[in-house]
């Protein structure tokens, strides 16, 4: 039987009790479809990184490639300083695994209310670019008294080399912090071309390409250079440049005018819980960071949320349809589809409210009601 090999990384907070309920839903869609998930459990995260000192053991990422698929629940605990480990786990699998395209369907499921008046047609493809912008982890923290005040850092991507020797000494306490933003032409082209592959391929109309040129011209005119010349190849699509400060006025004030998000890595996080919230909960946000040629992971866009873990509440709706963007990218279409499918009549028919729906149902509850749909 065709297996696949999956690393499993369940990770913190609700991060293992949602990934259970989608490791449910995937093994059966791909029973229904006559192929196998055989998983390998990695316990990284917060309780890993407390007893070992390490986020990542030595040669942990060359681990990670040998698999078709990376499953992912989400990092971050009260007990260890925020970054650490979604720097050294999360975003280093994006970046040292080159997963260069974060995809987050936003829609509204039917049975759940939208805060938003009008959004019930809202229904987009968020394209958040996923290795460069704020996000490329590099920077420093400088201060009085912490030793030697000195970032010296080289980031590669591709042909570009950028080196950065900053060297400061802060004497009278003025404590700063510095990081850096890194857009570069040949980023910003591929993850455009994704975009208007997305529009192409889910026939829709229109890309809009986020952007804040206005104010940070220095990288965002490249950005929009590369989205310029890839439009070229996609005359039939509509498309507009839109400042992400509008951007977040206008998903608000007529979401359904959105087709395609195309968004730089800071601005499309930003937009990613904007579209979560319009769509009544975060849910619901399932999101692939893909590597086309390489191996991407799978995860919701929720996070942690530590104050609900272990009590068997959070909704692991996000966690079972970032399953089936997996099965999809794995080629198993059929199997994602009746998984998207199962959730469609499941919420449809109102199988389950849970917590952050207003209702009571429990994680594992909505695991069992959408696995009952798929058989
Ligand atoms: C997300 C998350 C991460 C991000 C955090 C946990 C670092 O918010 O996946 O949207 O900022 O990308
Ligand atoms: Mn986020």
């Amino acid at each position: 039987m065709k297996t696949y090999n999956i690393a499993l990384i369940p990770g913190d907070g609700i991060g293992p009790e949602v990934i259970r309920e989608g490791v449910k839903v995937a093994n059966a869609a791909a029973a229904a479809e006559g192929f196998r998930l055989d998983y390998t459990h990695f316990p990284y995260g917060a309780e890993y990184y407390l007893k070992t000192g390490v986020v990542m053991p030595e040669g942990g990422f060359e681990e990670l490639r040998q698999y078709d698929a990376i499953y992912f629940g989400a990092a971050g605990d009260p007990r260890v300083q925020p970054g650490v480990i979604e720097q050294q786990l999360l975003l280093a699998m994006r970046t040292e695994l080159d997963q260069y395209i974060n995809l987050r369907p936003a829609r509204i499921w039917p049975g759940v209310e939208s805060p938003v008046k009008g959004a019930e047609r809202f229904d987009v493809q968020i394209v958040r670019e996923n290795t460069e912008g704020f996000y490329v982890r590099t920077g420093a923290a400088f201060a009085a008294g912490a030793g030697e005040n000195r970032l010296q850092a080289e980031i590669s991507r591709g042909m570009y080399t950028c080196s950065i020797d900053a060297d400061t000494s802060i004497t009278n306490g003025d404590a700063y912090g510095l990081n850096v933003g890194l857009i570069t032409y040949k980023g910003s082209e591929r993850i455009a071309r994704f975009a208007f592959e997305t529009a192409r391929r889910r026939g829709i109309g229109k890309v809009s390409c986020v952007t804040k040129r206005n104010a940070v011209p220095q990288m965002y005119s490249v950005w929009e250079d590369a989205f310029d010349a890839v439009r070229t190849d996609y005359p039939e699509i509509e498309t507009e440049k839109i400042n992400v400060d509008a951007a977040a006025m206008w998903l608000v004030k007529k979401p359904e005018a959105f087709g395609v998000i195309l968004a730089p890595n800071l601005f499309g996080d930003i937009l990613s819980d904007l579209a979560a919230g319009i769509c009544g909960s975060l849910g619901f946000g399932a999101s692939g960071n893909i590597n086309p040629g390489g191996v991407s992971m799978f995860e919701p866009i929720h996070g942690s949320a530590p104050k609900y873990a272990g009590q068997n509440i959070a909704n692991p709706v996000a966690a079972i349809l970032a399953g089936a963007l997996m099965l999809d990218q794995l080629g198993e279409h059929a199997a994602a589809r009746r998984i998207e499918t199962a959730v469609e009549q499941a919420m449809q028919a109102g199988d389950f409210r849970t917590h952050d729906m207003g209702g009571s149902d429990k994680t594992d509850d909505v695991g069992d009601a959408i696995c009952a749909r798929i058989v």
